[in-house]
Parts: C-alpha cells; sequence; structure tokens
C-alpha cells in the first residue's frame, strides 16, 4: 500500500427531503448570499428550483440564481457565473443538478474567490497556485459523476474544444443533499451514463501498479458488485428508492477516493473519453463506455492476473488460463454496458466511424502532440491511443 493523506471533508445529508435543509444549513455555515446554479432547465421543469429558493425565503438567506449550464460544462458559462458572482458580492455556491453544474460551481467558486485571475487561462492551466476558494454545496439530480464528493471538476474550453479536469483538495464540496427522489425524472439514458461512470471511478482505480492493497481492494469489488447488481432495477423502475438509493450512494463512494486509496489512479480512459466529449459533447459516460473494452483487450497482458481475478469477482469466471479469463472478463463487461443501452464503440456512438484523421486529432489531443504518455497502468503514448481508438472504431 502507497503513502496517502486523505481528507473527505464533505458532509453528505442522504434521504429523502434533504434539498429542504440546504437553506438552513447552508446559514448555519455562514452564507449569507448564495448563487445558485442550475443546468437547462430539468429543476425547473419538475419544480425543484421552486422548492429550493422558497426554503431560502423562508430562512432569509439571499440569493441570486444563474441557469443555462451545459452538459460538458464551458469555461464561458463559467465566467458569466464568476461575474455575476463578484457583482453579487455571493459567499457561497449552490449547484442544482448533476456533475456538470456542480463542476461549474466549483469553477464559479474558484474565480469570485480569485477575481484577479482568469479561470482557464490561470486557475486551470495551473499558473498560480490556488489557495482559496469559496464554499460549494450541492443539491443532486443525478448519480453519476460523484463531483459531489470529488477533488475534481472538468471544464471544456469553448474554441480549442479543450476538456480538462483540475485536481485540488480545495474542490472538495462543504455539503451534498443527495435525495435519491430526486433522480426519477432523470432520462434512462443519463441514468446509465451515470452507471457506467460510477463503474469507470473504481475500475480505472483498479487496475495500477501497486499490489497488496487488500482492503482498498474489497470496497472497489464489493462497489463494483453492488452497482451491477442494482443497475438493472434503478433503470427498469425509475421510482425504485432501493435502487436509486445504492447507486446514489455508490456514485459518491466511487470517486471520493476511498476505492483506490494507497494507490495511483490511473484514468487513461477518462483521458481518453475526454477527448471525444471535448470535440463531439457527447455524455461522459458514452465516451467511457465506448473506449473502456478497446483500453482493456489493450492492456491486460500488462496484468492479465488481475482482470482475471475481477472476472471471478464480477462474473464468477473460473475456468481457463489468466489470459482467458482475463478476456471473458472484458467481454462480460462489454455485453453489460450494452446490456444497459451504452455505446461500446465510435459507430454506436451518435458520431458514427472515424477517419484516420479524426482518430489522429483525438490521440493528438490526448497526449499533446505526443510529448506525453497518458496513466500509469500502462502508460499510453500517441501510438497506443491511435490504437486503442482505432480498435474502439
Ligand atoms: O441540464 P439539466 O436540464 O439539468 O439536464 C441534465 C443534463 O441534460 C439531465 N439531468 C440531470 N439530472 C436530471 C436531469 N434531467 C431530469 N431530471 C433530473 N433529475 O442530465 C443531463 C446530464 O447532466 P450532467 O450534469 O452533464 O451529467 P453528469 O452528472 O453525468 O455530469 C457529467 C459531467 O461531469 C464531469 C463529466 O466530464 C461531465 O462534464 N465529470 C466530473 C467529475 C468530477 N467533478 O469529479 C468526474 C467525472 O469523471 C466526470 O469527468
Ligand atoms: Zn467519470
Amino acid at each position: 500500500m502507497n503513502s496517502f493523506e486523505y481528507c473527505s471533508p464533505t458532509e453528505m445529508i442522504f434521504g429523502k427531503g434533504v434539498q429542504l435543509q440546504a437553506a438552513a444549513k447552508l446559514k448555519e455555515a455562514g452564507a449569507t448570499k448564495v448563487l445558485i446554479l442550475y443546468g437547462g432547465g430539468s429543476v425547473k421543469r419538475n419544480g425543484l428550483l421552486d422548492q429550493v429558493c422558497d426554503s431560502f425565503t423562508a430562512n432569509n438567506l439571499s440569493y441570486i440564481v444563474l441557469g443555462g449550464v451545459k452538459p460538458n460544462p464551458l469555461v464561458s458559462f463559467v465566467r458569466t457565473a464568476i461575474e455575476k458572482g463578484c457583482a453579487e458580492k455571493v459567499d457561497f455556491v449552490l449547484a442544482v443538478g448533476g456533475g456538470s453544474v456542480i463542476d461549474t460551481a466549483k469553477a464559479a467558486a474558484h474565480g469570485i474567490a480569485n477575481p484577479e485571475y482568469d479561470i482557464w487561462d490561470d486557475i486551470w492551466q495551473k499558473k498560480m497556485a490556488l489557495k482559496k476558494t469559496l464554499p460549494v454545496a450541492s443539491i443532486l439530480t443525478l448519480a453519476a459523476a460523484g463531483s459531489e464528493t470529488s477533488d475534481s471538476a472538468v471544464l471544456t474550453e469553448d474554441k480549442t474544444e479543450l476538456k480538462r479536469g483540475l485536481n485540488t483538495v480545495l474542490n472538495r464540496p462543504k455539503f451534498a443533499f443527495m435525495n435519491p427522489e430526486l433522480t426519477y425524472s432523470a432520462p434512462k439514458y443519463q441514468v446509465a451514463c451515470g452507471i457506467a461512470d460510477i463503474l469507470m471511478h473504481t475500475l480505472e482505480r483498479y487496475f495500477a501498479e501497486e499490489k497488496d492493497n487488500y482492503m482498498t481492494d474489497f470496497i472497489a469489488e464489493g462497489l463494483l458488485k453492488n452497482v451491477i447488481n442494482f443497475s438493472k432495477k434503478a433503470l427498469a423502475e425509475e421510482n425504485d428508492y432501493t435502487a436509486r438509493s445504492e447507486i446514489m450512494y455508490c456514485g459518491s463512494l466511487s470517486h471520493c477516493g476511498l476505492t483506490g486509496l494507497g494507490r495511483q489512479r490511473d484514468f487513461s480512459v477518462h483521458k481518453l473519453g475526454h477527448e471525444i466529449s471535448g470535440k463531439y459533447d457527447v455524455a461522459h459516460g458514452a465516451s467511457l463506455t465506448t473506449m473502456w473494452p478497446s483500453w482493456a483487450r489493450y492492456s491486460y497482458k500488462t496484468d492479465a492476473g488481475r482482470f482475471a481475478h475481477l472476472a471471478d469477482v464480477l462474473w464468477n469466471i473460473k475456468d481457463g488460463t489468466n489470459e482467458e479469463r482475463a478476456l471473458q472478463g472484458i467481454t462480460k463487461l462489454e455485453e453489460y454496458f450494452k446490456s444497459i443501452g451504452m455505446p461500446t464503440s465510435f459507430s454506436e456512438l451518435s458520431i458514427g466511424i472515424q477517419s484516420d484523421k479524426a482518430i489522429e486529432y483525438l490521440a493528438d489531443m490526448c497526449t499533446d502532440n505526443g510529448s506525453k504518455k497518458v496513466g500509469f497502468f500502462q502508460p499510453i503514448s500517441k501510438a497506443d491511443a491511435i490504437a486503442m481508438y482505432k480498435m474502439a472504431n
């Protein structure tokens, strides 16, 4: 087990109706004026935003509201949020939505607390050491990205189409209000994308150089089994509270750091996927299921025993050599992704088959024109990235 420092300071408030506690909790934490952010309008249509605003008024807590965050959130919108937040002197940011709204809230919080710096050129490109931010909370409406407890945020720069993450302890939110009922109105495809993302956050930590990390392995394997187990029910019956609760809890657990504690996180598939989402604006979870089977088939020989062990844990695959079981396990997970309606190749994505030129462009973006390798389990060069994108074609 590697040495580690771990602090996950987010207070999780979980259960039916917890969104109504947000105003009081934020006020108790010192908020005097809150910037409430939301996405494309789902929270307006289902009445959640009104409910939250009413509870702010009832608690005498000032707020301003800004809607319009898009999936794969854009830097330009963050700049608008920062401008508004600074002008209105807000001291807390509340996201009402999924990962895109939460990531926008994190970025807005950094920008408002550091108005002399540009959010992309300085803060995202790490030209300055981020030392302060505003506190952030979320009322979660989709179990997926895990941003409600994670130390990450991901933005896309409008002109260059670069989709890049920023990891810092300052991205850890203060509160996560998690009511599984709020996910009932989410489109099935988004729920499936979320389930895929939750699995990937643990899988991307599971395949690593470090061995002898038994507790972390048990947590990771338990989470993967639980998500696979409850996912069909969560998709079949949108208002199954038990299934939606399990998926929501796993979403936060999968990306708060615990499923990979004591080892380096790889996140190669995320990097390969971010280039697809940045260029073609496809849903994050779909970009991951498009690339995972190719990544796995390209990389499994690096540690076939580990892949074979997971095949046994998840699918009870016991017969054959390590390599045979590893490949059977990869095929099983690929079939599972298909069974929940997720694409596993470019041809199944809305963008279709890619030309050699388009693939080289993605590989260049991923590896900074071939100057960097991606990941640690099996570091990916530009040539490797081209091979994997071609396998996914
Ligand atoms: O925008 P609205 O109208 O709210 O609709 C959203 C959006 O269209 C809809 N939706 C969400 N909850 C709903 C709902 N519609 C009806 N009822 C509800 N209850 O779903 C669509 C997708 O929302 P989005 O927030 O984009 O999804 P998700 O939570 O999957 O977030 C994806 C973003 O998070 C980033 C991804 O890259 C992507 O940009 N990630 C953030 C991470 C982090 N901060 O730690 C880690 C992840 O790996 C990921 O990269
Ligand atoms: Zn993800």
